[in-house]
């Protein structure tokens, strides 16, 4: 049993306690957040990842970051204002993160005490497990008896703090008795698919496979893969997906082999000012994290490289999107503007 991927404990003067993700399967430690620097510092190093979980421990770091630099003498509007920019700072691409601080910030605008901004971060976090388990129900019946399913990174528990995106909707139909195999891209360099969606599947009693992220296109070819389904970091408003990198070579072997491709995302994964892919920063990480795999050298010496940690897949790419307020396929800047962008 998996300790919470974000938890807020204690009240105001409480801490963020988080799961430190770079170590697991081995080895599971929760980490407690009271200053500012240490909830950054797990974001950008994906201690805590997955742009829902980012944008939840984002929420909560407003708290710990505010009641930070109002006890160094800073008063509430300017603490805020300080504590938004740096989180904002800390990954580019999940537009969750920026999204929960704002929404934070603006509930301490209107009532300016720290009181506030937590019930704003717990309201984040009730809704986040609310919203997994609706994507599972939208997206359930695309699954049927027999299906070989591929994943890509994780979009699963450990990514929010429900039942996921893309797995939430593996979780509704095992639910619902469905026997299916989901194939896991491993997920180079940082194996978020070997490490953590299979841990979660096999956890859940799923059948679950790791592949080579090489592999995927081969056994498209074979027929051994029958639908794919992954999450998002951040979804332009003509349906572009920026999400892990490896997704959209997985979209252009699925195009090709005529099997379906769904993304599964809740509505504060759509980023109305981004008209296109163009408009969404795609974070550069460290060139080590290629260079070596955990702490073993796998590259020659002298080799540099390049470590973009997401990539674009056009919308045409997708057979449809799974949101919390329903499936839109075929996904077209009207369909996602009526389902999602209506209330903005
Ligand atoms: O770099 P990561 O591990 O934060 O990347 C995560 C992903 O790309 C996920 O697919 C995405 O955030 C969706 S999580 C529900």
């Amino acid at each position: 049993m998996l300790a919470p991927t974000v938890e807020w404990q204690g009240e105001t003067d409480g801490y963020l306690a988080l799961l430190d993700q770079t170590l697991l399967p081995e080895k599971q430690l929760v980490l407690e957040h009271r200053e500012l620097a240490g909830v950054i510092d797990s974001i950008k190093r994906l201690a805590v990842r997955g742009a829902p979980a980012i944008g939840v421990a984002a929420g909560y770091g407003m708290v710990v970051g505010v009641r930070e630099a109002m006890a160094t003498g800073q008063d509430f509007a300017s603490a805020m204002d300080g504590t938004a920019t740096l989180l904002h700072a800390a990954r580019p691409t999940a537009v969750n993160l920026s999204w929960a601080v704002h929404r934070v910030h603006d509930r301490g605008r209107r009532e300016p005490k720290l009181e506030a901004l937590l019930a704003e971060a717990r309201d984040i976090h009730k809704e986040d497990v609310a919203l997994c388990l609706q994507i599972g129900e939208h997206g359930a019946s695309l699954i049927r008896d027999g299906m070989r399913v591929l994943t890509h990174c994780n979009a699963g528990r450990l990514a929010t703090s429900g039942d996921g995106t893309a797995l939430a909707v593996f979780f509704a139909a095992h639910r619902q008795g469905r026997k299916f195999r989901v194939l896991a891209d491993e997920t180079r360099p940082l194996l978020q698919g070997s490490r953590l969606t299979a841990l979660e599947l096999a956890e859940e009693g799923i059948p679950v496979d790791v592949i080579a992220d090489s592999a995927a296109a081969g056994l498209m070819a074979r027929g051994e893969i029958d639908m794919v389904i992954t999450g998002a970091d951040r979804i332009a408003a003509n349906g572009d997906v920026a999400n892990k990198v490896g997704t959209y070579s997985v979209s252009l072997a699925a195009k090709a082999h005529g099997i379906p491709m769904y993304v599964a995302a809740p509505a504060s994964t759509f980023d109305q000012a981004a008209a296109s892919g163009k408009d969404i920063p795609i974070e550069d990480r460290d060139p080590d994290e290629v260079l070596n795999f955990g702490n073993q050298p796998v590259a020659a010496p002298g080799a540099g490289a390049k470590n973009p940690a997401f990539d674009l897949t056009p919308a045409e790419n997708l057979a449809g999107l799974i949101t919390d307020r329903g499936l839109i396929s075929p996904v077209t800047r009207e369909e996602i503007k009526a389902l999602v962008f209506q209330d903005r």
